[in-house]
């Protein structure tokens, strides 16, 4: 079970890669990520404990599929920064221009306010396993697939 939740995880983030157009990943101005570096974030997570975590840390705010004090989540994998449209970001956001790779989202997660000075998420995790599973969640929770017509 937990290998199978790793593996989908996995194929979702190098899904997510592949479609990420080459411009969005040239405009990421720091740390430009390796496609190898970034999947291990999420290799090493265990999305069970993940969600679990996400739960009880995020889910004050957050929400997958309903933006609440923080945007929603689901898709975040490879979403640009800032990217829902119904959810009103603060200036600090929406100037960061990111992809939201594994590797960025290990970044923001470990410290928002560094990466977006003036951003309202100030919520930080310190441990580096506890990001991994978090992201490893949110990577197993893409879009659905659009409707074939
Ligand atoms: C106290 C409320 C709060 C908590 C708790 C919180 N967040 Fe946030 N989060 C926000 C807000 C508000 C924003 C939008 C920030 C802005 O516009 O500056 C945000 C933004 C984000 C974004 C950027 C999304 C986007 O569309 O660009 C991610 C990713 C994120 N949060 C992940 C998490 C995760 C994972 C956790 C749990 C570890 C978490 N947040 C906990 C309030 C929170």
């Amino acid at each position: 079970m937990r290998n199978l939740l790793i593996s989908a995880a996995v194929i979702c983030v190098a899904a997510a890669a592949a479609f990420l157009p080459s411009s969005a990943a040239a405009q990421a101005p720091a740390a430009k990520p390796k496609p190898a570096a970034a999947a291990a974030v999420a290799v090493t997570g265990d999305a069970v404990r993940g969600e679990k975590l996400y739960t009880a840390r995020c889910g004050a705010c957050h929400g997958l599929d309903a933006n609440r004090i923080g945007p929603k989540h689901r898709g975040v994998v490879g979403r640009k920064s800032a990217a829902i449209p119904d959810f009103t970001y603060t200036a600090a956001l929406k100037k960061l221009k990111v992809v939201w790779t594994p590797a960025n989202l290990d970044r923001w997660l470990e410290n928002p306010t560094r990466m977006a000075p003036g951003t309202a998420m100030a919520l930080r995790t310190a441990v580096p396993k506890d990001r991994a599973d978090i992201i490893a969640y949110l990577a197993a929770n893409p879009l659905p697939a659009p409707a074939k017509p």
